[in-house]
């Protein structure tokens, strides 16, 4: 018998506690398991067994110290981690929870398991997103800073140094700018991932628009855009802005990183399930190991390229919010020496 006992909790009771998703274990005074529900057995501790120790089924001498501490004393809360059969941290809180009047054994204690391990990791990422932030911006301010100062000083009378610096610190504000519009673009699109968009879109127009655009920027790199596109309409389900920013992100991403290609081949084809994007350059490519976490915020294979290219580091995350909020998929594929293709598959409107 492993679950709380229907005999000595009243039935309902059992029920409950049984179902709850937080784990939840019953020891008596001596250590000894009394009870511990359907989560606690599946999560926690699979060789725990009501009638023996805590100790067998648990090893988290935090927590059993706790335990013994807590017989006499009031509540505490203690948290520990575990390594199999997954990383994860746990907040227990033990009480001394039932009246010692004998219904469960002398002074039982409960303990409440709670899951840290999601709360931990979001908490984390937000310190480092608000960390690359203030590092981003930092250091176009510290050049503007030291820009003016030179302007103030040493040359207040060169026109010749003015005009040169005024440029830097117009493409240094320009990288704040970029940063800040694609901040925003990120916060928008994250708040309205839950929301499909219904507005049917014709894909093979947004790419050729995008293209369109994109060509001079292209031209004076040497890259020539193809547009291979069916001759029937692409019509997805989706918000023409935002697939808008996705073709453009990837194009130009293409175009900057696969300049050496000389050609960016982009595609709109047909597919069993609905549409897919693609677009092929034929630049360095990207090796394996960098390809899980090209979607992060702010992660770039080479920051320097990146920057000096007008990149934020922010795009491919912007596009994988649009597209998961599209209920599309992305994939990038990449082989060093022979470019790289990302593909961005979107359900037929008629599918949808
Ligand atoms: N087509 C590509 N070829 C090679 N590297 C690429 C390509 N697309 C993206 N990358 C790499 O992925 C990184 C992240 O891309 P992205 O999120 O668009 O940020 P950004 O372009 O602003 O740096 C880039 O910095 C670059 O290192
Ligand atoms: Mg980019």
């Amino acid at each position: 018998m492993d679950v709380f006992d229907p005999n000595r909790l009243p039935r309902r009771l059992a029920v409950v506690v049984d179902h709850l998703p937080d784990p939840v274990v019953l020891v008596d005074a001596s250590g000894f398991v009394q009870g511990a529900n359907a989560a606690a057995r599946r999560a926690l501790l699979p060789t725990l067994a009501v009638g023996r120790p805590l100790s067998y089924g648990l090893r988290a001498p935090e927590v059993l110290d706790a335990v013994a501490a807590a017989l006499p004393g009031g509540p505490v809360k203690v948290e520990f981690a575990t390594r199999v059969p997954t990383e994860r941290t746990f907040e227990v809180q033990i009480t001394p929870a039932l009246e010692a009047n004998g219904e469960f054994g002398a002074a039982p204690v409960m303990l409440v398991f709670r899951d840290l391990t999601e709360a931990r990791r979001l908490e984390r990422m937000r310190v480092d997103f608000i960390a690359n932030v203030s590092h981003e911006l930092r250091t176009p301010l510290a050049s503007l800073t030291g820009f003016i100062e030179t302007l103030q000083g040493a040359a207040r009378d060169d026109p010749a140094a003015r005009a040169r610096f005024l440029s830097i610190m117009r493409a240094q504000a320009w990288r704040m700018t970029r940063l800040i519009d694609d901040l925003l673009s990120l916060s928008r699109v994250e708040l309205r991932e839950h929301v499909a968009p219904k507005t049917p879109v014709d894909l093979r127009t947004v790419a050729a628009q995008i293209i369109d655009t994109l060509r001079t920027m292209a031209g004076e790199r040497g890259v020539a855009i193809a547009l291979a596109a069916p001759e029937a309409q692409a019509i997805v389900l989706g918000d023409a802005d935002e697939l808008s920013r996705v073709v453009e992100n990837l194009v130009e991403n293409a175009v900057k990183y696969g300049e050496s290609g000389g050609r960016v081949d982009v595609a709109v084809d047909r597919r069993e399930d609905g549409f897919e994007l693609s677009v092929r350059d034929h630049g360095p490519g990207i090796a394996q190991e960098h390809l899980p976490r090209l979607t992060e915020r702010f992660y770039r294979v080479d920051v320097a390229e990146s920057r000096d290219k007008g990149g934020t580091g922010l795009g491919l995350a912007i596009v994988k919010h649009i597209v998961n909020r599209h209920r599309g998929r992305l994939h990038i594929e990449s082989e060093p020496g022979s470019g790289t293709l990302v593909r961005v598959i979107l359900p037929a409107a008629d599918r949808a």
